[in-house]
């Protein structure tokens, strides 16, 4: 009988090909809403300076920590990711991430891994060399958008990926859909929400929302493997925001490796983000 939401509120988000950058709208904090009907059970508003240190985990450089894992985050991303305030820092009640070229070849972004600090989460169990962890663990993208296009992706990841299948969750594209026209330069809300109301899996359900209208969603049915599901739904995640540059995704839909002559950095193609919820259903 569990129904969560997860929201985040921002803005232009992730490497942008020459198209429709918009400097980002200065906004001061606000606050994430109540729901009538919901309780609040985690939320991050920015409002600390320094809060980046204390309720979130930084994942610097190319690649998670540990043994085996595999270089460039695993999807050929380029960009080398740091603590430093100008590619990452809180003004004014609002996270900014912001990526910058450096010397020549490299855009030099910051990430940030988090979760409610009160659970023991596997962070990294993500993507190592040989897929132990991913697509197996779940993830769940709650937006995803590329080459400053106006398309926000939603997508799961989940069940297994080799040569001979993509599993229920068809990898490595994943399952989900698109929300189109997005206004860059602009606030926006984006979340999901998992619907665990029905007993049987198959008839559970995830849905992307923008500015708070559902959009698309997928069930258990669709995904037809209930460990495979389940793994989405019943168990803890962490949040992870950032701003990538390359990569499988980008190159995929820009049919052309990026970035390339067209990309750009600094503010225009940064991210803001205002703040994330969680909510679960009372
Ligand atoms: C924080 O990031 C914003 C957006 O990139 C930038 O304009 C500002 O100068 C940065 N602040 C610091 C202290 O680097
Ligand atoms: C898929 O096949 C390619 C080429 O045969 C090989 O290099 C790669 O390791 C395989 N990937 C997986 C996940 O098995
Ligand atoms: C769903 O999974 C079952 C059991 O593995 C299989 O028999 C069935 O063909 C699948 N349905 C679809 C639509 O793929």
């Amino acid at each position: 009988m569990r129904f969560y939401t997860f929201f985040v509120l921002l803005v232009s988000d992730f490497f942008v090909l020459q198209i429709d950058a918009s400097p980002l709208a200065r906004r001061n904090h606000s606050k994430s809403p109540t729901k009538p009907g919901f309780k609040k059970v985690w939320y991050e508003e920015f409002t600390s300076k320094n809060g980046l240190a204390t309720n979130w985990i930084y994942d610097t450089g190319t690649h998670y920590p540990g043994n085996d894992q595999v270089a460039q985050w695993g999807t050929w991303e380029i960009e080398t990711y740091t603590t430093d305030p100008k590619n990452i820092n809180i003004t004014n009640g609002v996270l900014y991430i912001t990526p910058h070229l450096e010397a020549q070849a490299y855009l030099n972004l910051k990430a940030f891994g988090e979760f409610p600090s009160n659970e023991n989460i596997p962070t990294h169990a993500f993507r190592d060399a040989h897929y132990k962890g991913w697509p197996a663990t779940g993830e769940l993208d709650i937006m995803e958008s590329v080459n400053g296009n106006r398309d926000a992706s939603g997508m799961i990841h989940c069940g297994w990926y080799n040569n001979k299948s993509g599993g229920p969750c068809n990898e490595p594209n994943g399952k989900g859909g698109s929300v189109r026209g997005v206004g860059r330069g602009l606030w926006n809300t984006f979340g999901i929400e998992i619907d665990k109301t029905s007993s049987n899996w198959k008839s559970q359900k995830i849905t992307w929302l923008f500015n708070g209208a559902r959009k698309h969603s997928i069930t258990g049915g669709q995904v037809n493997n209930s460990v495979a599901w389940k793994a989405l739904v019943n168990k803890k995640f962490f949040i992870l925001l950032n701003v990538a540059v390359g990569g499988s995704m980008p190159d995929g839909v820009a049919g052309a490796q990026t970035p390339n002559s067209k990309t750009l950095d600094g503010d225009s193609v940064g991210m803001a983000v205002d703040w994330v919820a969680v909510y679960q259903q009372n």
